[in-house]
């Protein structure tokens, strides 16, 4: 079902006796730099034409009524006495998202909001980044505030770190706040500055739904990010105080390989070479060299089975399936890993033929049906006209 701005106004005015406002986020498609970003490194999302809609209206008190049309349930909170931890409900991204806001100094007035998303939940496409910028979004129009895009990405991760308890980066929130339609950002998540890379008008981003998604996902990933920073204390004995794997170049890292554990070594190998992978695929893309940005997103999953050993058999099987099409220019999981989607970067003549391999191919393969997305890369966080 494709819910638009007047159909939420149409149901807020049912529910709440008012007209709303709509804000809107989008969810992401990676295209290289994955677990890149937490380590200060650099990644290049775009943002996705799926979003999550918020409809709000302020209340004359302090309190959040939501209603998910998702869920088709209702959950209500006073901001004067929150709750103090997280109850691994939907509703814990609205109200981190609302007490890190207030714990920054951005003073909220209650408001009825609704919720709606067509962005794939669960599937590594950030939904919940989504959810998470289209409540500040709304809770900040709401409250006359502005909305300061990085400071906002900023205060998301934190609610989704600190409140929800998941120690993702920074990107999915950065690019759901500051996304440009028809490209997408270079992002240096350590200055948090950004260069917009254009998607050429003849290239096509294909993203593949394995609908697979590991149990242990969220646990995996905060042991790959454990090990990051175990990579940078065993390598500051020999290079002096490095903050974060971003500062290791490859060649002290292969100088310093027989002083790491191997398992270390690999995962610091990862995030070393995809560093730079991502640098050259936003040149590449620049240049017009598209066979040179799908080789380094090639080399990328090569990298995340291998090294990071975050992909699972299923996106393998739809990566080396998209890498067979003729004018598939490269392929890789993309997200935190353990299931989820991979992206294709296709030219358009292409993207017919190559849905037909992935989805003939999958089958066979798995028993499965995959579920493919053609997308172009949308703006970030707005108001919509209802
Ligand atoms: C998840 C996290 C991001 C990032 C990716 C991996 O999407 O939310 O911060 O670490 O995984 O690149």
């Amino acid at each position: 079902m494709s819910v638009q701005a007047r159909d939420l106004a149409v149901e807020f005015a049912y529910r709440f006796d008012r007209a709303p406002t709509v804000s809107r986020a989008p969810g992401r498609v990676n295209l290289i730099g994955e677990h890149t970003d937490y380590n200060d490194g650099f990644v290049m999302p775009a943002a996705l034409e799926f979003a999550t809609l918020t409809a709000a209206s302020q209340r004359p008190d302090r309190r959040l009524r939501v209603y998910s049309m998702i869920m088709d349930e209702t959950r209500e909170f006073d901001l004067d006495s929150p709750p103090q931890a997280a109850s691994g409900d939907w509703s814990d991204y609205v109200i981190g998202v609302a007490l890190t806001l207030e714990m920054s100094g951005l003073s909220l007035s209650g408001a009825d909001l609704i919720v709606w998303t067509d962005v794939p939940i669960g599937a590594g496409l950030s939904s919940s980044a989504a959810l998470e910028v289209s409540v500040a979004h709304a809770l900040l129009a709401e409250s006359g505030l502005g909305f300061d895009a990085i400071e906002i990405a900023k205060i998301c991760q934190r609610a989704e770190n600190d409140f929800v308890g998941m120690r993702c980066g920074v990107m999915d929130q950065y690019i759901s706040c500051c996304g440009v339609a028809g490209h997408a950002l270079l992002i240096d998540c350590r200055s948090l500055a950004s260069r917009h890379v254009a998607i050429a008008p003849n290239l096509r981003l294909l993203i593949a739904n394995s609908r697979v998604r590991h149990q242990h996902a969220g646990g995996e990933y905060n042991l790959r990010r454990e090990a990051c920073e175990e990579g940078v204390r065993l390598l500051s004995r020999y290079l002096g105080p490095i903050e974060a794997l971003r500062d290791v170049t490859s060649k002290q890292l292969e100088a310093r390989r027989r002083k790491l554990p191997d398992l270390i070594y690999r995962r610091c190998r990862h995030i070393v070479t995809e560093n730079a992978r991502v640098l050259e695929a936003a040149l590449a893309l620049e240049a017009g060299d598209f066979a040179a940005c799908g080789q380094a997103m090639n080399a990328s999953h090569v990298s995340m089975r291998k090294d990071f050993e975050i992909t699972c058999p299923e996106v393998d099987m739809l990566v080396g399936l998209a890498q067979t099409v003729e004018g598939v220019y490269g392929s890789r999981m993309t997200g935190g890993g353990f299931g989820g989607c991979t992206v294709s970067l296709v030219e358009a003549s292409a993207v017919d033929k190559a849905a037909q391999i992935l989805t003939d191919g999958y089958r066979v393969a798995t028993g499965l049906d995959v579920e493919i997305f053609v997308c172009a890369p949308s703006d970030g966080a707005h108001l919509i006209p209802v």
